[in-house]
């Protein structure tokens, strides 16, 4: 008789990878945000646009990286809003924090969590929560949405989750994840004939 072995998926260890290689990415993730701000930059505008991010908005970046778009959000939300920066490679905050330091921004904090954690946010502290292409690092992405619709407050405007990244929109549209699917689907949707209307098509693969 052969026994066989059902591949596992060990959640807490793919976790513990994903940090230790973002650590060991940071300058390199770093050095290409200007590459990565040019070709996600009208997707990220969109983004902030449909979580109507706006003067004195109080956003939650999540799996900022090193902060790219945090720091055109904090620019957008001005000195009477302010960004949360978060990520779980402290690495790459640690280049957020340095750039907006330099573009003298003091709206903009970061701050270690992971992004499937978010308890340890006050409730209601915020008026949008975004991401870009970082869900599909998430081992449970139900879980990781719960917490981020937790996350803003009840007064906040419109949606609460935009991920304008294209492979987070592909990875979230999974049928495993209805409800990262729902939310996917509603930003694909909107996002095309808003882009659209901005002149460019919208690819097909978004
Ligand atoms: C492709 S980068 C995107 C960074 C940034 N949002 C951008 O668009 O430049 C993915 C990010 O997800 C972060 N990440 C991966 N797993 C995470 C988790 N469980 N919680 C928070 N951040 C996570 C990584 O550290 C990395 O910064």
């Amino acid at each position: 008789m052969s026994t066989v072995l059902q591949p596992s998926f060990d959640a807490a260890a793919f976790k513990v990878t994903t940090r230790a290689q973002w650590q060991a990415a940071a300058d390199a993730w770093h050095r290409w945000g200007p590459f990565v701000g040019n070709w996600l930059g009208e997707a990220t505008e969109v983004m902030f646009d449909l979580a109507r991010i706006g003067p004195g908005c109080r956003v939650l970046d999540i799996a900022a990286g090193a902060g790219e778009q945090s720091i055109s959000a904090a620019r957008r939300v001005g000195t009477k809003g302010h960004v949360l920066a978060t990520d779980i490679a402290p690495a790459l905050l640690e280049r957020a924090a340095a750039d907006a330091r330099k573009a003298g921004l003091s709206n903009l904090e970061t701050r270690e969590i992971d992004g499937e954690a978010l308890d340890a946010l006050p409730a209601a502290s915020f008026d949008a929560a975004i991401s870009r292409v970082g869900l599909i690092y998430f081992p449970d992405q139900q879980r990781a949405l719960a917490g981020i619709c937790r996350a803003p407050g009840r007064q906040s405007r419109g949606h609460r989750l935009f991920d304008a990244g294209k492979q987070s929109l592909l990875l979230d549209s999974g049928q495993d994840h209805p409800r990262a699917g729902t939310t996917a689907s509603t930003a694909a949707r909107t996002a095309g004939p808003v882009l659209a209307r901005r002149g460019r098509r919208a690819r097909s693969d978004v």
